[in-house]
């Protein structure tokens, strides 16, 4: 395992390609509501991530075909958006996306509400959210990876919500997906301690129900709950510095 650490300069591009999905995610959570197509979204992400002056990082990747993977109620991930996919009242959207700036990846995911969603649902939503900050309790310079995990994946089961275990956090860089996998369950300890200068894509994955998943076997990529319970996902691209963790893909004030 090769986990790379980031020097000032690579952070400082990092840091834009960071803060340009933060910003996007706030645009795009506009068109999360009932009577909008899941490619509406994908269109208006991939058209905001060219006027920032970068370049979108899942299109291609593996040959996904789209930019933003719009997952809807028990797609857990990797929903492929379509005209013909309309967002309804009441459904939870999750909206995962990145884009690369000079060579620089980054990655977070949202999941917001269509009009008027059930209490469950709005539980849900807000338990994700509360694991990945978590698992950000114990991001700190010295901590060892595997207290992330265990924490995240505590808080999601001692309220009773799945942890899909199937899908991991990554690291993050020069690459969309670089060592280490960031589990959302807890782990042995491969032994790796976090540093200054390390940067993660931290991803609860939280559901309603079991938390085992299938893929769809048509098109490849929607990645399902196995009991079609609801799912939220929740991402940042997350900086380890020496005083703490560092959520790069976020604005003051915001979700
Ligand atoms: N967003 C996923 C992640 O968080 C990666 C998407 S891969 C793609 O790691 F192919 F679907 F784009
Ligand atoms: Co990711």
């Amino acid at each position: 395992m090769a986990v790379l650490i980031k020097t000032e300069e690579e952070i400082s591009l990092m840091r834009t390609a960071c803060r340009n999905l933060a910003v996007l995610h706030e645009e795009l959570k506009e068109f999360v509501r009932p009577g909008v197509s899941t490619l509406e979204i994908d269109r208006k992400g991939e058209e905001l991530i060219r006027k920032m002056g970068c370049e979108p990082n899942f299109k291609g990747y593996d040959g996904y075909p789209a930019t933003v993977c719009v997952s809807v109620n028990d797609e857990v991930v990797h929903g492929i958006p379509s005209k013909d996919k309309v967002i309804r009242e009441g459904d939870i959207v999750s909206l995962d996306t990145g884009m690369i700036y000079k060579g620089w990846h980054s990655d977070g995911a949202r999941t917001w509400g269509a009009g008027k969603v059930s209490e469950e649902a709005e539980r849900l939503m807000q338990i994700t959210e509360e694991c990945f900050f978590k698992g950000l309790e114990k991001a700190y310079a010295g901590s060892f990876l595997y207290e992330i995990s265990e924490s995240i994946g505590e808080w999601a089961e001692s309220h009773g919500y799945g942890v899909v275990r199937d899908l991991v956090g990554h690291g993050i860089g020069m690459k969309l997906h670089e060592d280490p996998d960031v589990y959302n369950f807890s782990q042995e300890s491969s032994g790796l301690r976090l540093q200054p200068g390390m940067t993660l894509a931290i991803e609860p994955m939280i559901t309603c129900g079991s938390g085992d998943v299938i893929w769809d076997r048509e098109d490849g990529w929607t990645v399902r709950t196995k009991d079609n319970s609801l799912c939220s996902h929740y991402e940042n691209t997350v900086l380890i510095t020496e005083e703490g963790p560092e959520i790069l893909t976020r604005q003051e004030g915001n979700k």
